[in-house]
């Protein structure tokens, strides 16, 4: 496996690759891996003959007042995980190579970043849709893989993509959960015992909302109050928005007619966490 920091080399190495008639697949990461990124890495392996991972905790999709400078990183043990599951490259720039001064580029996919995460992480989208379309640059994947997990960010980069006419092949892949239900996250490791307990409510809301939804509820406001009421009270946990949304556009949908998904975020102390479960999907828990 090789590491590679700087994004001309990337992209020497890319173009031999390409040249050379092989595809290469991308799983773009900002570390500090678990089984939902080794899930990724692993469909990437069976999609190309390449399989670039890049490892950069992206600062321009930080606000003000979140977590960039304490976000868990740990090259050493993820070059690790990553050679055991088949990566060939690690992709790990600097932010002086990918922002140095007198940058000022950056790509806004408009409407569905509004709604949801954007609500509050105002310039959130932007920060990932620019870091995206530079890595696609350099890295020239064929194919690249994103999870469920981030939903908002799924729909968004695919929209860019088809927006830009990248030529890129999207792949969504599921959400990986703890045997608990708990969906893996990076930021799980900011959880103390009591909050990773508070925290498990996320996931057990979703399977209310498909107990209903299986049950027949198609009206979004009843699904939405029976999550809102389950998650009240609850220690340590603090609801910043459940809502129900239409999947390709993520407007707030009132009636469960289109495909739909229920997309939360919840502080469970300081930590924010992110779930989602797309109706009619069955939910691996
Ligand atoms: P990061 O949070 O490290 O996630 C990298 C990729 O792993 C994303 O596509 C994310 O959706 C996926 N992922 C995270 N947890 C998952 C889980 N439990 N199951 C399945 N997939 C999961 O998302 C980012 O980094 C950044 O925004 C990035 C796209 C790298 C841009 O900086």
């Amino acid at each position: 496996m090789r590491i590679i920091q700087s994004a001309r080399e990337m992209q020497e190495f890319s173009e031999k690759i390409r040249n050379g008639g092989k595809k290469i697949s991308f799983v773009p990461t900002m570390g500090y891996l678990h089984e939902g990124h080794l899930h990724l890495m692993r469909e990437g392996g069976k999609r190309g003959e390449c399989l670039v991972v890049s490892i950069y905790v992206n600062p321009t999709q930080f606000g003000a007042g979140e977590d960039f400078e304490r976000y868990p990183r740990d090259l050493e043990r993820d070059s690790q995980m990553a050679e055991s599951t088949g990566v060939d490259v690690i992709f790990c720039p600097t932010n002086s190579d990918m922002y140095p001064a007198h940058y000022q580029t950056f790509v806004n996919v408009e409407e569905v970043t509004q709604n949801l995460c954007g609500l509050s992480r105002s310039g959130h989208f932007r920060g990932v849709a620019t870091v995206c379309c530079k890595l696609f640059h350099i890295v020239k994947p064929h194919t690249a893989i994103f999870g469920k997990k981030d939903f908002q960010q799924l729909v968004a980069i695919r929209r860019m993509v088809e927006d830009l006419n990248m030529d890129i092949k999207i792949v969504g892949m599921p959400t990986v959960r703890e045997a608990d239900g708990l969906a893996m996250s990076s930021r799980n490791a900011y959880l103390k015992e009591d909050e990773r307990t508070a925290a498990l409510n996320l996931s057990r809301s979703l399977l209310l909302a498909q107990k209903l939804f299986n049950d027949g509820q198609r009206d979004a406001a009843e699904i939405l109050k029976a999550v809102t009421e389950n998650l009240k009270g609850i220690p340590l946990l603090r609801l910043e928005y459940a809502k129900i949304c239409d999947t390709e556009t993520l407007k707030d949908l009132p009636h469960l007619g289109k495909e739909a998904v229920l997309a939360m975020a919840v502080y469970v102390g300081k930590t924010r966490l992110i779930d989602n479960y797309v109706f009619g999907e069955a939910l691996e828990i």
